[in-house]
Order: C-alpha cells, then sequence, then structure tokens
C-alpha cells in the first residue's frame, strides 16, 4: 500500500492558521502586504500568479499584482522593486521567474531586499540556508519539509537523492535536508549509472522537468517518493516527473500530482509573507 502525502489537505490546514496570524496583525493595524511582479506573458507563470493571488486574499494577505509588459527593461524592473524595498507597507517582494531575455535574473534576484526576499532566492539569504542559519526559505522545499513532517517521516539520517539541481528546488532542497541531518546526493544530467544512485534512495526528491521520467527501476521498495514535476503528456493531461503508476505498490510514500507539492509551495510562500510582516 502506498500512502499519497496529501499536500492539498495540508495546505488548506496552513492556510487557516494563517488567517489567525493575519487577523491578529491586522487587529494591531498591520495588514500583511505582498507584491508579485511578472513581466511578459508566460502561461504558466500567469497560473501560478493567479494562484498565490488567490491565497493570499483567502489568508488575509493583500497581493499587490503587477503584470508588466514583455517589453520592460531591467532598469524599469529595478526601479520598480527598489520602490517597494523603500515602502514600509510592503513585506514580501516576488519576481515570477522565468524573466524575458533583456533581464538578467540575477541581477534582479540580488536587487529584492533580503528582508523582503519571500522566495529565499536572495544570495544572502541563500548562504544563510547553506550556512543553517536560514532567514528565509525557498518555498518548494520547504513545502517538502513540511509534507514529510505531518506524516512523521523521519529525515535524520536517512539517505535522500534529489535529482535536479536547480536554484528553485535542487540546491535548497539539498541544504534543508542537511540542515535536517540527512545524508544527501545531488544527481543532475550529467550523473553516471543515474539509476544505481537513485536506487540507494530512502527518499528520491524528483525536480527534474521531464514527465514520467522516473520509473519503478529508479526506485528502491518501499522509499518515499516526492514528486515536483509539473508537466504536460502528449495527450495535455497534467504529469509529474514520476510515472506515477510504477510507484503504486512500490513506494511506501508519493506526492501525488496534481495535489502534492504544488499546492505546499504556495501555502508556505502564504506563510513566510506573514513571518516577515510578524518581523516588521
Ligand atoms: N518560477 C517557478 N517557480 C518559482 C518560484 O517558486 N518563485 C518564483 N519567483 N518564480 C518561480
Amino acid at each position: 500500500m502506498t500512502v499519497l502525502l496529501d499536500g492539498k489537505k495540508l495546505a488548506t490546514t496552513v492556510r487557516s492558521k494563517l488567517k489567525e496570524r493575519t487577523a491578529t496583525l491586522r487587529a494591531k493595524g498591520i495588514i500583511p502586504r505582498l507584491v508579485v511582479i511578472m513581466v511578459g506573458d508566460n502561461s504558466a507563470s500567469a497560473v501560478y500568479v493567479r494562484n498565490k493571488k488567490r491565497a493570499a486574499t483567502e489568508v488575509g494577505i493583500e497581493a499587490v499584482d503587477l503584470h508588466l509588459p514583455g517589453t520592460t527593461s531591467q532598469d524599469e524592473l529595478l526601479a520598480l522593486i527598489d520602490q517597494y524595498n523603500q515602502d514600509p507597507k510592503v513585506h514580501g517582494i516576488l519576481v515570477q521567474l522565468p524573466l524575458p531575455q533583456q533581464i538578467d535574473e540575477k541581477v534582479v534576484t540580488q536587487a529584492i531586499s533580503p528582508l523582503k526576499d519571500v522566495d529565499g532566492f536572495h544570495p544572502m539569504n541563500v548562504g544563510q540556508l547553506f550556512m543553517g542559519t536560514p532567514q528565509a526559505f525557498p518555498c518548494t522545499p520547504r513545502g517538502i519539509m513540511e509534507l514529510l513532517a505531518a506524516y512523521d517521516i523521519e529525515v535524520a539520517g536517512k539517505n535522500v537523492v534529489i535529482m535536479g539541481r536547480s536554484n528553485i528546488v535542487g540546491r535548497p532542497m539539498a541544504a534543508l535536508m542537511v540542515n535536517h541531518d540527512a545524508t544527501v546526493t545531488i544527481t543532475h544530467s550529467k550523473t553516471q549509472n543515474l539509476a544505481a544512485i537513485t536506487r540507494q534512495a530512502d527518499i528520491l526528491v524528483v525536480a527534474i522537468g521531464r514527465g514520467e521520467f522516473v520509473t519503478k527501476d529508479f526506485v528502491k521498495p518501499g522509499a518515499v517518493v516526492v514528486d515536483v514535476g509539473m508537466n504536460h503528456n502528449a495527450e495535455g493531461k497534467l504529469v509529474g516527473d514520476v510515472k506515477r503508476d510504477d510507484m503504486l505498490d512500490h513506494a511506501s510514500y508519493l506526492t501525488p500530482v496534481p495535489g502534492g507539492v504544488g499546492p505546499m509551495t504556495i501555502a508556505m510562500l502564504m506563510q513566510q509573507t506573514v513571518e516577515f510582516a510578524e518581523r516588521s
């Protein structure tokens, strides 16, 4: 029997706790405020931004949603970020990635004040995370830790293999797992003998952006499988990076797609915005 890790349900619980915290803040005259900036017309980004906005409104966070034209210059974006960095009424700033090619993501990431960096992407926050003294967390890895904890899945001492080395998921996931005393391996597109390594995993986190790439051959029986993928297959159906049918009665736990990691990512974004507002 494979247990599905219900991120949708846990995210609902997280949001209802956040509602109480935003009510407390509002009673003190503090309205938690999150600025979400999207540049251009990436359809996936538009869906994420819409979901973020809906979740914010539900928990009592005011979301300021800015959709800039795809022709926006880097200087224009930086000026806007600076304006919100200075604005004490704004607690979180998020610039949705990817950005159009005339804008350097690294420059933008570094321009957001580390104190308002709800994504945890600023190099200062990345450094603090890797040193084991986190001040801000990337939302997806944090959501995964919360989901594992909710099901009492022990991480300390476990072999954790992370497929994918992105700045958004793979690398910060590795840091968080090390902070929680796991033994961590990161694999990527140049890894040799991939399946031999992933089969060592007690917990396998997959964030490679390749639909249904991970089959039974990659997974030790009884492993915990966390699927971060969101892909559309040939029939247009939403699928993860893991072949779900292969995992049933093979993995001990599996995050479904949809309804696993995705809702937790957004819930953690809301949580971090509330935490920043509480610190302000
Ligand atoms: N694009 C894909 N995931 C994310 C995320 O978590 N934050 C931002 N800002 N952009 C993204």
